[in-house]
């Protein structure tokens, strides 16, 4: 009896400390603020942050006009840091939204630092896989003949780049289209900065969105835009370099982050996006590598029917890039 009362009691015990830690240690993200892009600007499809803890940089985002910001501070915002097409002029592309000016232009969609040497490393729809140095500027191609790339995040331990491919057969001017359809020739792909090869991992995937490395190196996250689901690559071990899908049913996954506590993530999610429904519902998924789920946080209020593409755990905030928006959201708590 004892020791069913203990296991009862400890049981007891530990939904209790599970439910302080969603209350207390995560939060509820309840404040809200915004990170305003300059005048005129839109599309913050990402936010990535240079540095540890304390000694942080930015955000920096990837904007629609082909531009790559880092955000200085209150008082100056969000100033020019690096760029992607080797014929872009500010005097043509700064503030513009004309989807047509893209190949002159650029336009990156989502960024990713290597710590230890600095270096950013970007996709961009029109200019494929490029890097930049710490003091930013133009950006080195590093792969290109791709339609539309839409993620990246480097492995801390061995250097490679993980990148995906929305689509073999549109751009992202097609999305906008009347009877736009999505298709299933997405990629997940491996750029090695040794050999300078690219390999593809996954091919016939749904949609793009964004790959996340684990903090221990030992698998990739990939998800699938228009597919629903997210699938876990396995880098390490047995299964090394085959797939199995580890989260069904999410609706519309874009880019997947590391959260704040190893072995946990962030997805951005737009459910209602594709197929469309009259009402979007853009929210954060928390889940660990076992693919549960431990929290969702709406994001409805600030941003009301729009999709969004990235949210970034920092220091105990959540930063929430999307394509529709001329902000970054800020949640706090
Ligand atoms: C994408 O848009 C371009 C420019 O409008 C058009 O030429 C092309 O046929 C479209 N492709 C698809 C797959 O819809
Ligand atoms: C939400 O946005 C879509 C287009 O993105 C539009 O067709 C729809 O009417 C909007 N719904 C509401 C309730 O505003």
């Amino acid at each position: 009896m004892a020791t069913l009362q203990m296991l009862i009691t400890s049981s007891l015990l530990s939904v209790f400390v599970a439910f302080l830690y969603t209350l207390v240690v995560s939060g509820q993200f309840a404040k809200f603020s915004k990170l305003e892009l300059p005048q005129g600007v839109t599309g913050p499809e990402s936010a990535a942050f240079r540095g540890l803890l304390f000694l942080t940089e930015g955000p920096f985002t990837t904007v629609t006009d082909g531009r790559i910001l880092k955000w200085q501070g209150p008082n100056a915002g969000f100033v020019d840091f690096a760029y992607t097409s080797p014929s872009r002029s500010k005097q043509l592309c700064d503030r513009t939204t004309d989807p047509n000016l893209g190949p002159i232009c650029g336009r990156p969609m989502a960024l990713s630092f290597q710590p230890t040497t600095g270096l950013l490393y970007i996709v961009d729809v029109y200019f494929g896989l490029l890097v930049v140095g710490p003091n930013g500027g133009l950006a080195t191609q590093l792969a290109g003949g791709f339609k539309f790339l839409t993620g990246v995040d480097v492995d801390l331990l061995r250097g490679d780049v993980y990148f995906s491919d929305a689509t073999l057969t549109f751009d992202i001017r097609n999305t906008t289209q009347p009877g736009f359809k999505p298709d299933s020739t997405g990629r997940f792909l491996r750029y090695n900065p040794r050999t300078r090869q690219v390999s593809v991992l996954l091919s016939g995937l749904s949609g793009g969105g964004g790959p996340a490395v684990s903090h221990d190196g030992t698998f990739v996250l990939v998800p699938e835009l228009t597919g629903n689901r997210i699938s876990k690559y396995w880098l390490v071990g047995r299964r090394a370099n085959t797939a199995e899908l580890l989260l069904n049913n999410v609706g519309n996954p874009n880019k997947i982050k590391q959260a704040g506590r190893p072995g946990e993530f962030w997805v951005a999610d737009s459910p209602g996006f594709m197929p469309p429904t009259p009402l979007i519902t853009p929210q954060g998924v928390r889940f660990n590598s076992n693919g549960v789920v431990l929290q969702t946080v709406s994001f409805a209020t600030q941003f009301f029917n729009k999709t969004i593409s990235l949210v970034q755990e920092q220091n105990g905030n959540l930063y929430v890039g999307s394509r529709g928006t001329n902000f970054i959201g800020v949640y706090s708590n």
